[in-house]
């Protein structure tokens, strides 16, 4: 059976192509439109999927959407009723209310889905549609690439239809739902009105929040914990004194009472204080402390040994460790893609899994699921650009001698990575025993705050010198965060964060044998089997083509260019 998943109209469209079980391919829409956490209908995934696969378009059985809009409808209406009259609001708020009022015309849009594929695909009347609920989704995405027969979920997000939470428990490939929590009480949206009121952009920043918080002290949590609140039995509430997005629309977040209380919101443009960093530093506590407590009610009340994370709210690395340490769970799987783009790979499962007895899809096995290109077009394409370029014995030795002299390299090989991280293919790597490398990448590329971390690679055989991962389980998608032992740190300065935390990757040679010969040759030269990983961008999404690639490596100062097997090196 071949079946294509599809996210359209929320951040991170994407789509997602299943053929008995096995995904042969997925890619976010941002990468191919290159507009970061695009809403578009992803019409360019799907038709780059076609490209890469050998069938067509009427080969597919099934198509698989991430959410049911209607229920969006009822559930939406019981809301405004539920806060009418300060719902009204909601109607003279044209700019971001959409998610409550000005829901009617998105739906109107997503249950066209036929009619939109249409447009671009020869869609027939065979190809069945199948809409299934958001939160489902995530939790699918979660129990059916886990290793795991019978487990525990947990998901949490911002929003999705109106649930924001859902707990479940999963047995020989069936999912049962025993608790969800709905609007507006959400972690997620906590977390995206508290990175809005620091100065930063919701849904898109929450990970320098997520940095910051390492800079600050415990100062504020006692007045966090006014703003949200464990109640017991699985279920936690927001002080809705504090908040008003759910009466006025995502672009009012707080309530006069929270500036009142918390002082006015920081500027982009201000300096960062250290009540900013104490307000992180709360914000990140609470979640965790939210996530842990949810996680440990699962466990009282499935008895299982397992755990399944997804929603955007699972990205948050540091949340998850927490959650593997100290739930109770033995073993805890946090599915990768866990925002919203994981869910078009969570529709394509639950129907893929309709009506077996036993989970009969295969535990992930990598996330390289994206295109790729032949070295004939590489070449081509540093040829349309007029480069200078060589192809040495072996890349990897080149670029590992490079990294060793302190050179910053963009590294494209391969599929591209799915999914938020980049993981060896489209990188940007560096030496990360240099201390000043951090403010050396920032001027050459990546511009960021002083408190957001660079993250390591290791080689996986060698992980345990270095670092030490919560529930001494392997990390190959960075959704873990570990400490950096105490003895490794001063080595890999550019990699420890502030409070010698780190988002590792894990490599092996199975999952990844170019990206971890390389990794091996730098510890062949250096005795250090660690590098430094960032994504290959530059405020913009990771690149997908060579062409992107290119561009990235001419609009900034990045020292070296290793395209598959030929290398460019910048003029000085
Ligand atoms: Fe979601």
């Amino acid at each position: 059976m071949i079946i294509l998943g599809i996210v359209a109209y929320t951040h991170d469209s994407a789509a997602c192509l299943l053929k008995d079980g096995e995904v042969l391919a997925f890619i976010e829409e941002e990468r191919l439109n290159r507009e970061k956490h695009t809403t578009a209908f992803p019409y360019k995934a799907i038709s780059a999927i076609l490209e890469m696969v050998p069938i067509e378009f009427s080969d597919i059985d099934h198509i698989c959407y991430f959410s049911q809009p209607w229920r969006e409808i009822s559930q939406n209406l019981g809301h405004f009723i539920r806060y009418f009259p300060k719902t009204l609001n909601l109607f003279s708020n044209s700019a971001s209310g959409a998610m409550e009022s000005g829901f009617l015309s998105a739906i109107k849009e997503q249950m066209k889905l036929r009619s939109l594929l249409a447009k671009k695909f020869p869609i027939d009347e065979r190809q069945k549609i199948s809409f299934f609920p958001h939160h489902l989704c995530h939790a699918a995405s979660a129990y059916y690439m886990s290793p795991f027969q019978d487990a525990a979920i947990l998901t949490l997000d911002g929003r999705g239809e109106s649930t924001t939470t859902l707990m479940a428990e999963a047995h020989g490939g069936k999912i049962e739902v025993l608790k969800s929590i709905s609007v507006p009480h959400s972690l997620g949206h906590l977390y995206a009105a508290i990175t809005e009121y620091l100065g930063f952009k919701s849904f898109n920043d929450e990970w320098k929040v997520m940095g910051l918080s390492a800079y600050g002290g415990p100062s504020q949590v006692k007045f966090f914990e006014k703003l949200i609140e464990y109640k017991g039995r699985g279920n936690f509430e927001l002080n809705l004194d504090y908040f008003q997005f759910h009466t006025h629309g995502q672009d009012q977040w707080l309530s006069d009472l929270f500036y009142e209380e918390f002082g006015p919101k920081r500027n982009p443009d201000d300096e960062i204080t250290p009540l900013h960093q104490d307000y992180a530093f709360a914000l990140q506590y609470m979640t965790e402390l939210i996530g842990l407590e949810l996680s440990r009610y699962l466990k009282d009340r499935t008895g299982q040994d397992r755990l399944c994370l997804a929603g955007g709210v699972a990205l948050n690395c540091l949340m998850n460790s927490r959650i593997i340490e100290e739930s109770g769970f033995s073993e805890v799987f946090v599915q990768p893609i866990a925002g919203d783009a994981g869910t078009a790979l969570g529709a394509c499962l639950l129907k893929y899994q309709e009506g077996q007895d036993s989970k009969i899809s295969p535990p992930l096995a990598d996330l390289y699921w994206g295109p790729s290109y032949k070295d004939e077009q590489l070449e081509e394409a540093l040829k349309t650009n007029n480069l200078n370029f060589t192809r040495p014995e072996s890349i990897e030795e080149a670029v590992a001698e490079e990294i060793d002299k302190g050179q910053v390299i963009c590294w494209f090989q391969g599929k591209m990575e799915a999914g938020p991280r980049a993981l060896g293919n489209r990188s940007i790597l560096a030496d990360p025993r240099r201390k000043d490398m951090k403010d050396i990448l920032n001027e050459k590329v990546k511009k960021r705050e002083y408190f957001r971390p660079f993250a390591p690679s290791v080689s996986e055989e060698d992980y345990k010198d270095y670092f030490e991962i919560p529930g001494d389980q392997l990390s190959p998608y960075m959704i873990l965060t570990g400490k950096v032992k105490n003895e490794a740190a001063p080595k890999i300065p550019a990699v420890t964060h502030v409070d010698q935390t780190a988002r590792i990757q894990t490599v092996n040679e199975k999952q990844n044998p170019k990206y971890h010969k390389l990794i091996k040759a730098f510890q062949a030269k250096t005795g250090v089997p660690v590098l430094l990983n960032t994504s290959f961008n530059e405020n913009e999404p990771i690149v997908c083509s060579p062409q992107d690639a290119i561009d990235c490596f001419l609009r900034t100062e990045i020292d070296v260019l290793a395209l598959g097997p030929y290398l460019v090196m910048r003029k000085k």
